[in-house]
């Protein structure tokens, strides 16, 4: 089996550098991408009676956004089957991730998670039936015709590998120095991964159904390509203090790529199986999200910004960086990050990145 598969997760648990406690960028994602998913599914829920409505969630992972998206499709389709005067349907969630990923903590909370559900629902909720379906979304998942509707949040940026045979000694990912061929690459691994994930989908999803995807993505004009570059530069510091083998330096390349608009519209297109439905681009910031739960009058300090940063980027790449350089080196890796951060905000003030949104549905 391919390495990548067992290898990438995000940090499991509950601790501190876990992703259940650091991942509430991506919880801002989900709630920005709400409405679109509701538009979808309230279509959907209009057009296709459904006695079972069968949902599935690609890339969940660990901890409290796990589980958001079975919440929200809940309210959504409680809320229109009022609106609608129907009776509710019974729910299959599937949620899928790598076969690494701790789907043990997401089990563990469910208890706690259904009993809340029924207490909101009371006697409207009908029985929530939750499966764990581990596996890489590059591969078939599902049996055909038997989903109505797929999402996926801030996963489909993780490509099946780093492209092949890349000559890139300076970094692990694309510069804005990187020579064409390498963007190239990168491109084309991109382009083969995204279209082999819609033809699967398409057997799938039934005709009609729909599908939410966001992922980072990437403005054109934007300078500062990614915290993944950055990483990449301090790796090729840490070789040169020879806290670092070279070669292991030289032979990885993070399996990670941010499309345009225009690129992931083009795929779509090509590949054919789906209508796009919407498909836009959310600028948020480095640090989104971090004043949640904070008083708005207690203005965080580039300290605790670059920390909340750095935090959110080790919960996420920890695992596939310990499993190349070594544990050793991930604290020292994680505090030079912090401050490159901190640097980066002196000089350039706003760190943004676009997330691409989009919503499809399946032609009949
Ligand atoms: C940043 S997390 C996003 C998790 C969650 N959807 C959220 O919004 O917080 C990306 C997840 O995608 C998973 N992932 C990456 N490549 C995958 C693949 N080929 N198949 C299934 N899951 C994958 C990773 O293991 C990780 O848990």
């Amino acid at each position: 089996m391919d390495r990548q598969q067992v290898v990438l997760h995000m940090n499991p648990g509950m601790g501190d550098n876990s992703y259940a406690n650091n991942s509430i960028i991506q919880n801002k994602v989900m709630r920005k991408a709400k409405p679109i998913v509701e538009e979808s599914i309230v279509r959907l829920y209009t057009i296709i009676p459904i006695r079972c409505f069968k949902v599935a969630d690609l890339g969940c992972s660990s901890g409290p956004n796990a589980l958001q998206l079975v919440s929200n499709v809940i309210d959504i389709v409680d809320c229109s089957s009022s609106n609608l005067n129907l009776k509710p349907p019974v729910f299959q969630f599937f949620l899928n991730d790598l076969f690494g990923n701790d789907f043990n903590s997401i089990f563990k909370s469910l208890p706690q998670f259904l009993e809340s559900l029924e207490e909101n629902k009371g006697h409207k909720f009908d029985p929530c039936f939750i499966n764990a379906t581990p596996g890489t979304f590059y591969r078939r998942l599902f049996p055909n015709d038997s989903l109505h509707f797929v999402h996926s949040s801030f996963s489909l940026h993780w490509l099946s590998q780093a492209p092949k045979e890349l000559v890139n000694k300076k970094n692990i990912h694309l510069t804005s120095t990187s020579p064409p061929a390498m963007h190239r690459a990168y491109r084309e691994q991109f382009q083969k991964d995204f279209k082999v994930f819609l033809k699967l989908r398409s057997q799938e999803v039934v005709g009609g159904g729909g599908m939410v995807l966001t992922l980072f993505g990437r403005d054109k004009t934007c300078d500062i390509r990614t915290a993944w570059t950055i990483i990449g530069t301090i790796l090729n510091d840490m070789v040169l203090e020879n806290l670092i083998e070279a070669t292991k330096f030289e032979s990885f390349n993070l399996p990670l790529y941010d499309p345009t608009i225009e690129e992931a519209k083009e795929v779509i297109e090509k590949e054919g199986s789906f209508t796009l439905q919407r498909l836009e681009a959310v600028i948020m910031g480095w640090d989104a999200n971090i004043n949640e739960g904070v008083d708005d009058n207690n203005k965080l300090d580039l300290n605790m910004r670059a920390h909340f940063i750095t935090k959110q980027h080790r919960a996420a790449l920890e695992p596939l960086l310990k499993a190349q350089f070594g544990e050793n080196v991930m604290d020292k890796l994680f505090l030079r990050f912090k401050t490159k951060v901190v640097q980066l905000f002196m000089e350039v003030e706003i760190l943004e990145f676009p997330t691409i949104v989009m919503s499809l549905i399946k032609n009949v």
